[in-house]
């Protein structure tokens, strides 16, 4: 029986399905491996369900021959070296189109929270601050309503994020390495236009590009400074996609209003300002976080394992 590594505590139903054809080795602890733990478990194992946590680089490889298939528990898969995957014949796998509505969903959350100040106004009542019922000039936002959204990165779940965007009359622009066709600019009612552009008009601007080193700080302090002074910044894509220092000093100074966060450079270490300031609110990367979705998520996974692992090609292959 071939022998199996799952990185992360997952749900025992998929786990089951798992156990059936192979043995499985799974994390019921949830306890997130050191690289010097996770090298060891993969030890004898020819397949891998792992998570974005879970960096697979060259040393890591190197130490487990039996190894035939990592499949990544997400879209992303940028913490694993798929040019060295590719030279040791290991096949990669990912779950895309499957999280798009609720990352997107997640997307939205974030920026409705940042436009109207939900989670400073939410420690406000918790703290017993609200003496006085109602205030005219309570905790003022922005209208999301008839103003601009911006994306940065239109593939599906930028996608997702636009179409969500006409139930608030929006004007829509959007950024990315190549334009869409006009067929499916026309349905989403969105406009192509340079990122200095869309960092100047937006109202909000939504960073849903992947990482890779040519995205690395593809917003930064030089890209802020293009955003009006009231916009919104959200990411929910990667960290390191946006320059968190940069981001922290523009929060600081008032040169944008806020943000909305979900993912962050070196996470789950914040920049340490970050948790200091009122204008940015401040989720730890749960983008596809339902339950729903993470259970295809995990199904999907492993079913891209199962078929590299029989011989098959996987639905989601990455190499
Ligand atoms: C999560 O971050 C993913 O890439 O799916």
């Amino acid at each position: 029986m071939k022998k199996v590594l799952v990185t992360r505590g997952i749900f025992p139903e998929i786990l089951a399905g798992l156990a059936r054809r192979f043995e499985v080795e799974g994390n019921p602890d949830d306890r997130p491996w050191l690289p010097e733990e996770l090298a060891r478990r993969l030890e004898g194992k020819s397949g891998a369900m792992a998570t974005v946590m879970d960096r697979f680089d060259e040393a890591i490889l190197a130490r487990c021959p039996d190894l035939k298939v990592i499949s990544n528990i997400a879209v992303g898969y940028n913490n694993i070296d798929v040019p060295a995957c590719t030279k040791r014949g290991i096949r990669v796998t990912n779950t895309p189109g499957v999280l798009d509505d609720t990352t997107a969903d997640l997307t939205w959350s974030l920026l409705m929270a940042a436009a109207r100040r939900i989670a400073e106004a939410d420690a406000y009542v918790r703290r017993g601050d609200w003496k006085i019922a109602f205030g005219v000039q309570y905790f003022l936002g922005q209208d999301l309503h008839h103003a601009t959204l911006g994306i940065i990165g239109m593939g599906r779940i930028g996608q997702a994020v636009a179409r969500r965007a006409r139930g608030f009359d929006m004007r829509v622009l959007y950024n990315n390495r190549s334009r869409l066709d006009a067929g499916t600019e026309n349905a989403l009612g969105a406009a192509y236009v340079k990122r200095d552009e869309l960092l100047a008009q937006s109202d909000f601007v939504v960073v849903m590009a992947p990482y890779s080193p040519a995205t690395h700080h593809l917003i930064g302090a030089a890209e802020i400074a293009k955003m009006k002074p009231t916009a919104i910044l959200v990411n929910s894509a990667r960290g390191g996609v946006v320059d968190d220092a940069a981001l922290v000093d523009a929060l600081k100074a008032g040169r944008i209003a806020g943000a909305g966060l979900d993912v962050f450079e070196g996470e789950p270490k914040l920049h340490p300002e970050y948790a200091k300031l009122s204008n940015v609110v401040l989720t730890p990367h749960i983008g596809s976080a339902s339950r729903a979705t993470r259970l295809v998520m995990c199904t999907t996974a492993a079913a891209n394992m199962i078929a590299v692992l029989e011989g098959r090609e996987p639905q989601d292959p990455v190499n």
